[in-house]
Parts: C-alpha cells; sequence; structure tokens
C-alpha cells in the first residue's frame, strides 16, 4: 500500500496563453469540495459550450502568493465567475482567507476593476446569521470598484437544495456568456439545451505484486517545513479515554496526538484537522457494490494517454496513485454522505437496468426536487446505501473518484488542550456521532467512529493508531494581558478550547503571572452522564486558574436549564465584567446555543446598562469589531 504524506497531488502551473481567445476564469472558495465541483461543472459545461473561450478554474489560494500579485492579476481579468463558501461565523474558507482579507481589508482602491464582468455564487446557510456574507461582500465590493455585474450574486442555501440553487443560477449566467463569448454564428448552433456531462479520470490498472509499487513509507523527514492541509504530519494516538459514565447512552472521546519530534507546533484556541479513515465494513461494502476487488491496483491520470488533456480535468488527480482500491475507499471516498445530484446523474449514465437509470435521472433532475429533497436528503440516504439501492448502477473506478464519491475532507475539532502546558501532544475532545437516521438505519460519523475505535499507545505499544493531522490557526485566543477578565461559554465538547485555556491560565498562573477574573459557563444533559472533566473542572477552580464555574444540566430537572439561563442569572456580574473590558467567549453549536447565547447577551446588555435597541445592538457590535466577542461555532 503506498502511503505519502502528500494527501493532494500538487497541481502543475499551467502555461500562459494568448492567442486572442476570451479568457474566462473561474475562481473558487471551498472546505467540503461544494464550491469547487461547481466550479469545475461549470466549467466543464462551458467548455463544451463555447469553443472559441479558454476557461480556467483557479484554487483562490492559488492565485498568488501575496496581495501585489492577486492586484496585477485581478486587474487583468476579464469576465469573472466566483464561488464562494461562507462558514462558522460569517468567515471565508480556508483556501479564500487570504484572498478575502486583502479584497475586503485592504487599501482603499478607486474604480480599477472596469474591465472586468462578473459574477458570484455563494454558498451558505440560511440558518446561520451570516447567511452568505462572504459572497454578498465579494460581490458588492467588486461592483463599488468598477467591475460589472452580469448575473445578481446567487444565494445558494444548503438548508433546503444547493444544488438547485446553483442550477437555477448558471440558468442566468448562460444568456450573459452567449452575449459576451458568442459571434452571431455561433449563437443558432449552441441554443441547443445543455446535457451535463460526466466526468471521468483515465484510470490504468496495475500489476499487483510489482514491488515497486510498494514503496514510500510515511516518514516525517519529507522535506516539508510547514504542515498544512496538503501536507499533513502522522501523529499517534498516545491517549484515548471515554468522558462519558457508563450510564450514558452516548460516548464522548478524549485523544491526545503525540507531536513530539515533529515539528508540528500549535498555540492554544486552534484547531487541528485530521484525516481519518473509513471504518472497514463501510470499505468492504462499497468494494462489493462497485464490483472490484480490494486489492485491485490502480492509478488515476488526468490526461490521455499522449499526454494531451481530457476535457474538464486540467486539474490534479484527487489523491496519490498507484494504490489500491481499499486505500483509496479507505482514506479517499466520503461514502457516507448523502450523494449530491451530479453523483446521481453519474450512476444513472452506467446503470445498465433501464428502470434504475431512469428513477436516478428522475431524482437528479429538476422535476424530482422535492423526491429528492425528502428521499435523498431528508431520511439521509448515505452516497453507500442508494448504491445500494440501484445495484446495476456500477460506476467505473475513474467515473466513481471523479464523478460519484467526493473526496472524504478531513475534520476539524477545537484542539482541547493547551501548548504552554503540554507542547508535545494536540488533545481533543470528540462526541460521537451516531445517530438513527429517518431510514431506520444508523449513522456513524466517519472521524468520531475512527476516533472511538482507534488504538491508543498505551493500550498497545505495537500498533497502536495515527492520523495524519495538521493546525490550523483561528482567532480564538486568550487577551494579551492575562489580567483582563474573561467569560466562557462553551456547552458539551464546546467546553474543548476551554479546557485548553483554562490550562494556558494555570500554566501562567503557576510561572506567577496574575491572572484576572474567569467565570466558565458548561452545559450538558446530567452530572451522572455527560458532565465531561468534572474533576478537571473542580481543580482549575481549586488551583485558581479561574474563579468560577456555572454549569446548567439540561436534563436532571423537570424544566430545561441551558448555558444561557445561567448567564440571566449571573447578569449583574456578566455585565460589571463586561464594563471591565471583559473578553467573551462563545463555543459550540451554532444554529441553536450561539444564537441564544447572542440573544440573552443583547437582553442583559439592555437591563443591566439600560440600554434602547439599537445602543444594544451597537454595543455588541463594538465588541465584535474590537475583537472582545469572540465565537468558535460549527
Ligand atoms: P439538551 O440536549 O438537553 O437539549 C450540550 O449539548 C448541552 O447543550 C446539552 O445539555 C443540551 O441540552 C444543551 N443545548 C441544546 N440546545 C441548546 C441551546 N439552544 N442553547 C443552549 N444549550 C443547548
Amino acid at each position: 500500500i503506498v502511503e505519502t504524506q502528500k494527501l493532494i497531488v500538487e497541481k502543475e502551473p499551467e502555461p500562459e496563453v494568448d492567442d486572442g481567445k476570451k479568457k474566462v476564469t473561474i475562481f473558487f472558495g471551498t472546505q467540503t469540495g461544494t464550491a469547487e465541483g461547481f466550479a469545475k461543472a461549470l466549467a466543464e459545461e462551458a467548455k463544451a459550450r463555447y469553443e472559441k473561450a479558454i476557461f480556467k478554474v483557479i484554487d483562490l489560494d492559488d492565485y498568488g502568493a501575496d496581495d501585489d500579485e492577486f492586484e496585477e492579476k485581478l486587474k487583468k481579468e476579464t469576465i469573472a465567475l466566483f464561488f464562494l463558501a461562507t462558514y462558522g461565523d460569517g468567515e471565508p474558507t480556508d483556501n479564500a482567507a487570504r484572498f478575502y482579507k486583502w479584497f475586503t481589508e485592504g487599501k482603499e482602491r478607486e474604480m480599477w476593476l472596469q474591465n472586468l464582468q462578473f459574477g458570484v455564487f455563494g454558498l451558505g446557510n440560511r440558518q446561520y446569521e451570516h447567511f452568505n456574507k462572504v459572497a454578498k461582500e465579494v460581490d458588492e465590493i467588486l461592483t463599488e470598484q468598477g467591475g460589472k455585474r452580469i448575473v445578481p450574486v446567487g444565494l445558494g442555501d444548503d438548508d433546503q437544495c444547493i444544488e438547485d440553487d446553483f442550477t437555477a443560477w448558471r440558468e442566468l449566467v448562460w444568456p450573459e456568456l452567449d452575449q459576451l463569448l458568442l459571434d452571431e454564428s455561433d449563437k443558432t448552433s449552441v441554443s441547443t439545451p445543455y446535457t451535463a456531462i460526466v466526468p471521468e479520470y483515465r484510470v490504468v490498472f496495475h500489476d499487483a505484486t510489482d514491488a515497486s509499487l510498494q514503496d514510500k513509507n510515511w516518514s516525517n523527514a519529507n522535506g516539508y517545513t510547514v504542515y498544512d492541509v496538503q501536507h499533513p504530519c502522522r501523529a499517534n494516538v498516545v491517549v484515548k479515554k471515554e468522558l462519558h459514565t457508563p450510564v450514558s447512552d452516548r460516548s464522548c472521546i478524549h485523544l491526545e496526538f503525540d507531536i513530539s519530534g515533529t515539528g508540528l507546533t500549535y498555540e492554544t484556541g486552534d484547531h487541528v484537522g485530521v484525516y481519518s479513515e473509513n471504518c472497514v465494513e463501510v470499505v468492504e461494502e462499497a468494494e462489493r457494490l462497485l464490483g472490484y476487488s480490494s486489492d485491485t491496483v490502480f492509478s488515476i491520470h488526468v490526461d490521455k494517454e499522449d499526454g494531451s488533456p481530457i476535457s474538464g480535468s486540467a486539474l490534479a488527480p484527487p489523491f496519490p496513485t498507484p494504490c489500491t482500491l481499499r486505500t483509496a475507499l479507505t482514506r479517499y471516498a466520503d461514502l457516507l454522505n448523502s450523494p449530491k445530484k451530479a453523483a446521481l446523474h453519474a450512476l444513472a449514465a452506467y446503470a445498465s437496468d433501464p428502470k434504475e437509470a431512469e428513477r436516478l435521472r428522475y431524482l437528479a433532475s429538476p422535476a424530482g426536487k422535492d423526491e429528492y429533497a425528502q428521499w435523498i436528503v431528508a431520511s439521509q440516504r448515505s452516497l453507500l446505501v442508494v448504491m445500494a439501492e440501484f445495484p446495476s448502477a456500477k460506476a467505473p473506478i475513474g467515473v466513481f473518484f471523479a464523478a460519484v464519491a467526493p473526496r472524504l475532507l478531513p475534520r476539524y475539532y477545537s484542539i482541547s488542550s493547551s501548548n504552554r502546558m503540554v507542547p508535545s501532544r494536540i488533545h481533543v475532545t470528540c462526541a460521537l456521532v451516531h445517530e438513527k437516521t429517518p431510514a431506520g438505519r444508523v449513522h456513524k460519523g466517519v472521524c468520531s467512529t475512527w476516533m472511538k475505535n482507534s488504538v491508543s499507545l498505551e493500550e498497545n505499544h505495537d500498533c497502536s493508531s495515527w492520523a495524519p493531522i495538521f493546525v490550523r490557526q483561528s482567532n480564538f485566543k486568550l487577551p494579551a494581558d492575562s489580567t483582563v477578565p474573561i467569560i466562557m461559554i462553551g456547552p458539551g465538547t464546546g467546553l474543548a478550547p476551554f479546557r485548553g485555556f483554562m490550562q494556558e491560565r494555570l500554566a501562567l498562573k503557576n510561572s506567577g503571572v496574575e491572572l484576572g477574573p474567569a467565570i466558565l459557563f458548561f452545559g450538558c444533559r446530567n452530572r451522572q452522564m455527560d458532565y465531561i472533566y468534572e474533576e478537571e473542572l473542580n481543580n482549575f477552580v481549586k488551583e485558581g486558574a479561574i474563579s468560577e464555574v456555572v454549569v446548567a444540566f439540561s436534563r436532571e430537572g423537570a424544566t430545561k436549564e441551558y448555558v444561557q439561563h445561567k448567564m440571566a442569572e449571573k447578569a449583574s456580574y456578566i455585565w460589571e465584567m463586561i464594563s471591565q473590558g471583559a473578553y467573551l467567549y462563545v463555543c459550540g453549536d451554532a444554529k441553536g446555543m450561539a444564537r441564544d447565547v447572542h440573544r440573552t447577551l443583547h437582553t442583559i446588555a439592555q437591563e443591566q446598562g439600560s440600554l434602547d435597541n439599537s445602543k444594544t445592538e451597537s454595543l455588541v457590535k463594538n465588541l465584535q469589531m474590537d475583537g472582545r466577542y469572540l465565537r468558535d461555532v460549527w
């Protein structure tokens, strides 16, 4: 099995071409791959439709090395489409962060984009407070700076069906591109309705016994000086503990990764990205459904045999090959999320039973919108389950990895330790995802299941688990001045970064640093079940790392007690702390808890400060702007 540290194959720089053809640049800011998928799909269709134009799909992180290069390049663009996702607390995706910061916070610019015609499609979720903030903002600034908007900003809503939003937006784009890219003579010939192309990689099968393919073991001396999402670091699991008591019917895992000697470092409050693996039952089922044996060794190519590019796969292969099908399915294929419509469309193309093909096509079509929403999304049918229901639809490997199964993405966790206390370890606090779906199946989260099943070095010294990990910086940081008061609100696994904060403060205190007051609001169901890290929390108070822990138990009494109820009880104290310059931190679920806590904060300010509505609004806004109200929410 080929094991490599470089999980994503680096792209070759493309040569600049200038043969008088019109050029369209399609940018994507993606976290889970959806925006990237839309960008590529649109490019595909466009290439087929406008043979005389050139389409480039660009990862925003690869667009420029610095702000100057962004500026220099963007100035030259004439037609550009942007696919931009908004995450968490109204933030851009990691790969768009540099561009977004430059574009939105950069120096005052005049009308410098007058040569640019553009369209923006946003990917967001209406349940969140800052719905499609990134796309809206970029769209607005592009206009302010002289760009001509060819279509209204698309507001994709992942709470409904974002693929339908994309389809609808795309229908608005075609007539505009027709105007920009077609000669009069072409216009009649391309009027036929577009049919989606099923993308495909070229696959070469190898002799499984060929020893030259079994090279490249993981080693940390890989020449990379910086670990990141594309160059993770191999880290062993050294400690694994269950945090819930045996009477709990759920599970929450405390895991420690050993990073000593790797060069990987972190700061308290950062996130760790973990590449996990599908469990073996899932992989075996996928192999059975695909109809290949697990030891099939293959490589993926984005060019034709003669080296010329395959239409639409200008980008690099999705993962390093040659490898076995077992490895590819274990490490790189997302099998447990619901299939996208594009995946159903691809499966339909390979279904040998016409009835299955017809049903798949219907589910993927605009007419099958409600059925897709109900039968696939609401009932949480996974790709694997859908494949099992359409056994005749056997996609070849090259189609499966290009169009059916998305890449298995790393999962991010708020690090629950402090680098000041444990510099050689990264601690993770992870709730096991194990839910019954409406269709009656049990959905097991990929990474949390992997963590739950992992074997620590403590348990087995010879064959412990490891994962490729990397650190993502965050701005969820303690105040530079440790005497500034802090208020932490984190129910459930929202406690994670605060455990890091408290370790940090304890380490500071032990080295003689003076600390300001600190209060933690924690919430769980029941003291006997899921009061995680109870002893540690009490110890932090005893040792003076924090002043007070306030716990809300939601399922002990007759009524629900949540963290925000406890905050309301302590309204005057919270107000006093805020008036003294306190920092406020919220971590956990964005849709329910963070929103309710946000409201409670307003109420506290209004009542305690006797402020009217607009004064309250601006107070909270200012706290946010000053970096004194920070949220790490998902
Ligand atoms: P519940 O499951 O009993 O509703 C950690 O998940 C804790 O957060 C649980 O006690 C959970 O309570 C609680 N919780 C659920 N929704 C919440 C909300 N909107 N605000 C605050 N806490 C919430």
